[in-house]
Formats: C-alpha cells, sequence, structure tokens
C-alpha cells in the first residue's frame, strides 16, 4: 500500500499496517528455538490477541514520511515488531496482581490469568529481551549498523528506568490527594509517551531524518503519546469495554491518579485535542517529504474509542 494514495482513509490505512505487523510478528520469534512450550505459547498468546498496533504503524509511517517512499517498510518492520514486544510486555506485566490487577486484556483473559503469574512475568521478560535482537536484525535488512546502534540505544532509554518502566514506578507510587498535576505529567510522559517517541524517532532515523527533523518528530510523539494516556484514562471512565477490549473503572477501582481525577473530564479532553494541535504543528515545522499520514494519525487517536 502507498501511504501517499489519497483514496485510502487512516482508518483504512492503519488496518492494513496493523495486517503487515501481524504478518511480521507471526513469524518473529524463531520457530527453531528450544523454548519450553509453555513460555513459547504464553508469549504468543499476549502477541497474538490483536491490539491496534499504533506503536509499529508510527515507525513505518515516519520512516516513510521521512524518506517519502515506501520501500523502507522492510526495512523499518524488524524495529516495528520490536516495540510492539515491548508494548505487549509492558501490558503482561501492568496486568498483574501486583499492579493493575486486571482481568481482561485485548478481548481476551489477561496473560497470568492462563499462565499463572510466574509464567506471566517470564514472558514478559522473553518479550523485552527479544526486541533487542529484532533490533540487531533490523540491520541485516539495509539499515546501517550505525542506525540500528542509535536505535538500540533509545530503546534502552525510553523502554528502561529513565523511560517506560520508570513511569510504571512513578504511577505504582503515586497517590490520590498526593500526586500533583507536574507528577502525573511525568508518569504519562514515561509510562505511555516514551514508547510512542521511540516509534516515531527510530522511523525517522529509518528514514534518514536530520537532526533538527528527529527532534521535531520526538516532540510529536511526546505530544501524541501523552494525549494517547490522557485519553486512555478518559476511556476508562466513559468507554465501552465490549471496544476497548479491556476493563473500564480500573483506575477507579485501584484509585489511581489520573488526568480526569486531577482536572476533570472536559479539561482533559480539551486537553488532548491542545496536544493533538502542538503535535501537528512540529510536523509541519519539519518539512518531511510526506507528513500528510502522521498528521492523519495524531487526528485519528482524538477520536479514538479503543
Ligand atoms: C494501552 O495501549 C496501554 C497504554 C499505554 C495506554 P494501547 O491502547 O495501544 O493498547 P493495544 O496495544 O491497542 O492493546
Ligand atoms: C499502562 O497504563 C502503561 C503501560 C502499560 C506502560 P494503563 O495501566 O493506564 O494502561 P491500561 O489502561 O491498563 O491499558
Ligand atoms: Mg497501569
Ligand atoms: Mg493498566
Ligand atoms: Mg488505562
Amino acid at each position: 500500500m502507498d501511504a501517499r494514495d489519497v483514496t485510502i482513509t487512516i482508518r483504512e490505512y492503519l488496518l492494513h499496517c496493523a495486517a503487515e505487523t501481524e504478518t511480521a510478528l507471526t513469524g518473529s520469534l524463531p520457530h527453531d528455538w528450544d523454548v519450553p512450550g509453555t513460555l513459547r505459547e504464553a508469549m504468543n498468546y499476549s502477541l497474538d490477541a490483536g491490539g491496534k498496533r499504533i506503536r509499529p504503524a508510527l515507525v513505518l509511517t515516519a520512516a516513510e514520511a521521512v524518506r517519502g517512499s515506501a520501500a523502507d517498510k522492510t526495512s523499518a518492520m524488524p524495529v516495528a515488531c520490536a516495540v510492539e514486544y515491548i508494548h505487549t510486555y509492558s501490558l503482561i506485566h501492568d496486568d498483574l496482581p501486583a499492579m493493575d490487577n486486571d482481568d481482561y486484556r485485548r478481548g481476551k483473559p489477561t496473560n497470568h490469568k492462563v499462565f499463572g503469574e510466574a509464567m506471566a512475568i517470564l514472558a514478559g521478560d522473553a518479550l523485552l529481551t527479544h526486541a533487542f535482537q529484532l533490533v540487531a536484525q533490523a540491520a541485516k535488512n539495509g539499515i546501517s549498523a550505525e542506525t540500528a546502534l542509535s536505535i538500540a540505544e533509545d530503546l534502552a532509554v525510553l523502554a528502561g528506568a529513565s523511560g517506560m518502566v520508570g513511569g510504571q514506578a512513578a504511577d505504582m507510587l503515586g497517590e490520590q490527594g498526593i500526586t500533583s498535576i507536574g507528577e502525573l505529567e511525568y508518569i504519562h510522559l514515561h509510562k505511555t509517551s516514551d514508547l510512542i517517541v521511540f516509534s516515531v524517532k527510530s522511523g525517522g532515523r529509518i528514514g534518514g531524518a536530520n537532526p533538527r527533523q528527529l527532534e521535531l518528530l520526538e516532540l510529536y510523539g511526546r505530544n501524541i503519546g501523552l494525549a494517547f494516556q490522557i485519553q486512555d484514562d478518559i476511556l476508562d471512565l466513559i468507554g465501552d469495554a465490549e471496544k476497548l477490549g479491556k476493563p473500564t473503572n480500573s483506575d477507579v477501582e485501584q484509585k489511581k491518579v489520573t488526568y480526569p481525577f486531577l482536572i476533570g473530564l472536559d479539561e482533559s479532553k480539551a486537553l488532548v485535542n491542545r496536544l493533538t494541535e502542538q503535535a501537528k504543528s512540529a510536523i509541519i515545522e519539519a518539512d518531511l517529504a510526506n507528513p500528510e499520514r502522521l498528521l492523519q494519525i495524531a487526528d485519528y487517536l482524538v477520536h479514538r474509542d479503543h
């Protein structure tokens, strides 16, 4: 599919990216590896469970936006899979009884409900580790070793203690009545924006972005990432569990500090809109060869219901 084909709606485009990602994910854990059957099953259970695949789509779309040609998709796909591996592991661990204690995810019982807590923890560990092998493999698919190294470093920084894991830790330490709006922004920027920043930045690197374009892609990722998590908080309150594939009111039950809790529903919605406009401004300023799909994704996410 050509991202520049204007007859294809953004919804169709994202579904196509998701389908391509799922095909690539199916073959991404080598079949000939000697892996305990239950561990492999637990990993594949969550990887194959669907999900919007928005982070892989951002890798693929950013690469194409910068380069302006569709050919980059092959080289970007291992990195697109890598971020989905990290994201999927983060969800398995996020749902554990010690964290958010949720029973449904992506329309199915959570990993620990099916495989037990020990195997769910280990499946998460294994997904996290394999992501780095996928990045190394990208270097065999037309990405220079230097670019693959920068991508691996970004992934370690943005998924680790100073990134997603740090955000999740701060989320666990948060308390209603104590956590401030500034602290909540830290939580959301790290637990959610950082993997989205990684997605657009790695796509940018693959597409050959210059340093200024990388900075603006990061700004886009930061803003749509924050908007994405605020929307997630909103949907926890007013969304439809069937459509979401996960329970609503989980945040209320767990007494989580969220944007609607701190600033109210209307102000949260207004903030999602403002952040989306800021994200789009960054893309316009970046002067990319083919920015249209990145602009459309920002708008699409504001109206998402799952
Ligand atoms: C859910 O992410 C967790 C957040 C960071 C908000 P997604 O909403 O992208 O979940 P899937 O991948 O579509 O299931
Ligand atoms: C999850 O945030 C963020 C990560 C998994 C890194 P939430 O806890 O709000 O995500 P959901 O609502 O369970 O999907
Ligand atoms: Mg959580
Ligand atoms: Mg959760
Ligand atoms: Mg949530």
